[in-house]
């Protein structure tokens, strides 16, 4: 299975990219992940990096395609890609670079939710610097205050999380939603999930979506 994770800041494209990627056994790469690390380390990349995502802008189309382009290289045949594409010029790079590989992709997920809904999640957002799990101070606290459940790193606030970088990234993810979305719905490939409703639920409804996707391919195979 090959997917992508499309939805506005706050969906939980994160939280759910793990939990499918643990129950589905796939690779997952979070383009966002992978600039906090960059950032964190002062790397080339990060310092390219690091005023984009602390305006709530986009990091240049050039930069992300060369970045996940070189990662796909190292991915096991099934994949999660987590806040890529996010742009037309990058489904565009990802559908040639899939090509080359004769394996295009299995699904879009697309994770509804309303704005409001997901600047609360946001606002209550902790993260853990060393694996990049999240948590919430209201919806999902770890076990040990403040301590990241699986390596007990001090959680931290991102600092795109501030309320108006956050309403900000919201108009950034609009600008380009309408285009992207409707990239995979002309290919058959977009499924919309309710994201409003407990992480279990939710899950619950990304499988559902994805169980009826397998369920298709294999009738259309038989
Ligand atoms: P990125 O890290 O990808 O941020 P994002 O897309 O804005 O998404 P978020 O991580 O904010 O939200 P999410 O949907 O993953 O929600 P989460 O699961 O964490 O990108 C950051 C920046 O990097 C960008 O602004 C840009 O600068 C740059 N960048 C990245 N990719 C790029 C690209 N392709 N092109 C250009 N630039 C790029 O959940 C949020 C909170 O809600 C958490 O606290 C969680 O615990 C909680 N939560 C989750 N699910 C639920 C639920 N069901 N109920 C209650 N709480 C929940």
């Amino acid at each position: 299975m090959r997917l992508v994770l499309l939805g506005p800041p706050g969906a939980g494209k994160g939280t759910q990219a793990h939990r499918l990627a643990e129950r589905y056994d796939l690779s997952l790469i979070a383009t966002g992940d992978i600039f906090r690390w960059n950032v964190q380390n002062d790397t080339e990349l990060g310092r390219e990096a690091r005023a984009f995502m602390e305006a709530g802008e986009l990091v240049p189309d050039d930069v992300v395609v060369r970045m996940v382009v070189e990662a796909l290289e190292n991915l096991r045949d099934g994949f999660i890609l987590d806040g890529f594409p996010r742009t037309l010029v990058q489904a565009e790079a990802l559908e040639a670079a899939l090509q080359e590989r004769d394996c295009p992709l299995s699904a879009a997920l697309l994770f509804q939710l309303h704005d409001e809904v997901a600047v609360k999640r946001l606002a209550g957002r902790r993260t853990c610097p060393t694996c990049q799990r999240t948590y919430n101070i209201e919806f999902h606290t770890p076990r040990v205050d403040m301590l990241c459940d699986f390596d007990a790193t001090p959680l931290v606030q991102r600092k795109d999380d501030e309320e108006h970088t956050v309403r900000h990234r919201f108009e950034v993810y609009q600008a380009a939603a309408e285009e992207l979305h409707r990239f995979y719905a002309e290919r058959g490939l977009v499924r919309i999930v309710d994201a409003d409703g407990s992480e279990d639920e939710v899950v619950e409804r990304a499988v559902n979506a994805l169980d009826d996707l397998a369920e298709r391919s294999k009738s259309r195979g038989r």
